[in-house]
C-alpha cells in the first residue's frame, strides 16, 4: 500500500505513530512540540481503547498495528495482551525493531494478515480495536464479520478513523486529498460501517465524532512541516465544509 515508504519516518507524524492525533484545545500561535505531536497519537490509542473497558489480563487484537507502538502502549498501560495485526511486512520488521524492548517484557505480539480475513479462531478474543486503518479497507462487512467472529460473546470493537458525516457530499474529496484520488483512502459515510456492523451481529453500536479533536490541531502542526503547502492541509478545508470526520465507533458482540 504504501510500498516500501516508511510513513512513520515523514514529520507529519512522530514517535513512531501513523494517525491524526487527538488533541485539547491549542492556542492558534502555539508552537507545537515533536513531544506533543507524539502525545497527541498516543492519546487517540488511549480515546479508543479505554472505550472497549478493558479488565488487566484479558486478550485484545488490533487490527492494523503499524510500526506497532500503540499495541505496546495499550499492553503496558491497560495490562492486557495485545497481537498486532499488519498485513505489510515491511511495518512488521519495523515494529519487531522498534519494540525490541517491549517484545520481551510485555505479553505483545506482531503478526502478518488482513483484517478481512483474521488468522485467528472464534471466540478468541475480549477486544478488538483500530486506529486509522479501516480508510484503507475496501470490504467493511468483511472486517466487522471477521471482528464479530474472533471476538468472544460480550466483548467489545472499538476503531477510529474518518469517514464522512451521513448525508454528506463527498463529491470534491478526491480533488483535494491525493490519498483519496489514489485510492489509498476510501471515505465512507460511517453510518454505512454502523449498519455492516449491525448486520454482522453487533449490538450497542456508538458513532462520536471527535473531529474537533483532530482536524485543526493535526492542520496547525502540518503548517509547522515542510509539508506546510501540501495537499495535507485540505483535510481541514473538507472537515470544515462537512465533507469529511473523524469518528469514533464502538460495538458490542
Ligand atoms: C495509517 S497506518 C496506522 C498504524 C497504527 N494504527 C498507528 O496509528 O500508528 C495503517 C496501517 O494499516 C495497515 N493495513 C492496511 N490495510 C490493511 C489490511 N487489510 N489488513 C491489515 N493491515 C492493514 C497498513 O499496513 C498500516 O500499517
Amino acid at each position: 500500500m504504501y510500498g516500501e515508504l516508511d510513513l512513520g519516518s515523514l514529520t507529519i507524524f512522530s514517535g513512531s505513530f501513523i494517525n491524526y492525533g487527538y488533541w485539547d484545545q491549542l492556542d492558534p500561535g502555539h508552537e507545537i512540540s515533536v513531544e506533543e505531536r507524539t502525545a497527541s497519537q498516543a492519546e487517540l490509542y488511549r480515546q479508543v481503547v479505554s472505550r472497549l473497558e478493558p479488565q488487566a489480563g484479558q486478550r485484545l487484537l488490533e487490527l492494523g498495528s503499524g510500526i506497532g507502538v500503540g499495541a505496546a502502549l495499550v499492553a503496558r498501560q491497560f495490562g492486557t495482551s495485545v497481537s498486532g495485526l499488519d498485513r505489510s511486512p515491511a511495518q512488521l520488521a519495523r515494529a519487531a525493531e522498534v519494540n525490541a524492548k517491549a517484545l520481551k517484557e510485555l505479553p505483545l505480539s506482531y503478526h502478518e494478515g488482513s483484517v478481512t480475513e483474521i488468522p485467528w479462531d472464534e471466540g478468541t478474543f475480549d477486544g478488538l480495536y483500530s486506529v486509522e486503518m479501516l480508510q484503507h479497507v475496501d470490504d467493511l462487512a468483511a472486517v466487522a464479520r471477521e471482528a464479530h467472529r474472533v471476538l468472544k460473546p460480550g466483548g467489545n470493537f472499538a476503531v477510529a478513523t474518518f469517514f464522512s458525516p451521513d448525508g454528506a457530499d463527498t463529491s470534491q474529496v478526491a480533488d483535494l486529498i491525493e490519498t483519496v484520488a489514489s485510492g489509498v483512502d476510501v471515505i465512507r459515510p460511517v453510518g454505512e460501517f454502523a449498519a455492516d456492523l449491525t448486520a454482522a451481529g453487533f449490538g450497542e453500536i456508538t458513532v462520536t465524532s471527535i473531529g474537533t479533536h483532530v482536524w485543526r490541531q493535526f492542520d496547525q502542526w502540518v503548517g509547522q512541516t515542510e509539508h506546510r503547502d501540501s495537499w495535507g492541509r485540505n483535510w481541514l478545508r473538507c472537515f470544515e465544509s462537512g465533507w469529511v470526520d473523524y469518528f469514533i465507533v464502538t460495538a458490542r458482540r
